[in-house]
């Protein structure tokens, strides 16, 4: 898909943006990257869930943020380190707590470790899905995962061809998305960025790269970003930005006209934009192209 068609499609598809894409599903409300998470971030009318894929030792994506599994879970090691069937076995409520660890309300309810297809199974097909592939860029064996996650993605992809519609692959490995475009020219892929560099220079990484998307971490996301967004626009490209959990910041954020909004809290960020914007408001600045 050329850059323009992409962002095209997208916006036809999901006519009202900002997009509120929930960042490891609901995962303010209830533990990150489960089937759980998900589902909550469908039913408070994201338009997007973000999640993190890894890859198992017998070669499985799941879905999971961490490298290690002490986080989230009541396993111990590397998620590479474990079959499939060894990472089921896992409480992935284990650690979540609302109140600094007075209560653990997810303990033994049976939440797991979900796979890639688990969640595209449970998810209905009015939510996008932005799978940011894991894969560090400093490290040549996470990096070689991380190719192999980008292989076993597109093969999925090829064979779910109602999921090619809704997917936006991500990464900060800009080696991975460079992999997905040789290996299938159609999925349209964003690179995730931290501000090492100047808001417009990150762009300028992603337009010379003829990525699709722009995922800038908030933190950066600073008086540049109008000129920035507009910029994109220009380019075709989809600005999205992560991780807004300040509901008056994702309401500025709109303002500013980016496509969509990374947050943890899908529900009180679209209550927030739609108090201030209106129900129906498909926020147009600048108008699509
Ligand atoms: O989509 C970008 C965001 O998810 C990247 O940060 O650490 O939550 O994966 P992280
Ligand atoms: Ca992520």
């Amino acid at each position: 898909m050329e850059k323009r068609t992409c962002r095209e499609h997208f916006l036809r598809r999901w006519p009202r943006r900002p997009w509120v894409i929930a960042h490891r599903g609901a995962s303010g409300l209830v533990p990150e990257n489960t089937l759980t998470a998900f589902v909550l971030a469908a039913e408070q009318g994201a338009d997007f869930v973000e999640l993190d894929l890894r890859i198992t030792r017998d070669g499985e994506l799941v879905v999971c943020h961490d490298a290690t599994l002490e986080r989230t879970t009541d396993g111990h090691g590397f998620v590479h380190e474990h079959t499939l069937a060894e990472l089921r076995r896992l409480d992935a409520g284990y650690t979540f707590t609302l109140d600094r660890g007075a209560t653990y309300p997810f303990r033994g309810l049976g939440l797991r470790i979900p796979t890639f297809a688990e969640v595209v199974a449970a998810l209905p097909s009015h939510v996008g899905i932005d799978a940011e592939v894991k894969s560090a860029p400093w490290d040549p064996a996470d990096r070689q995962r991380g190719q192999a996650i980008a292989e076993r993605l597109v093969a999925f992809a090829r064979a779910h061809p109602t999921l090619r519609e809704r997917l936006l692959v991500s990464s900060f490995d800009q080696a991975v998305l460079e992999t997905i475009r040789q290996l299938d020219p159609e999925l349209p892929v964003g690179l995730c960025t931290i501000p090492l560099a100047p808001l417009p220079e990150q762009l300028r990484s992603v337009v010379d790269h003829g990525f699709d998307a722009f995922h800038p971490m908030d933190v950066g996301f600073d008086e540049h970003g109008a000129a920035v967004v507009a910029a994109a626009h220009l380019e075709g490209i989809l600005v999205n930005v992560w991780t807004v959990d300040v509901p008056e910041r994702a309401v500025e954020l709109t303002a500013l006209g980016v496509d969509g909004i990374i947050t943890d809290y899908p529900e009180a960020t679209r209550q927030a934009i739609e108090r201030a914007f209106g129900r129906s408001a498909t926020v147009a600045f600048p108008a699509p192209r």
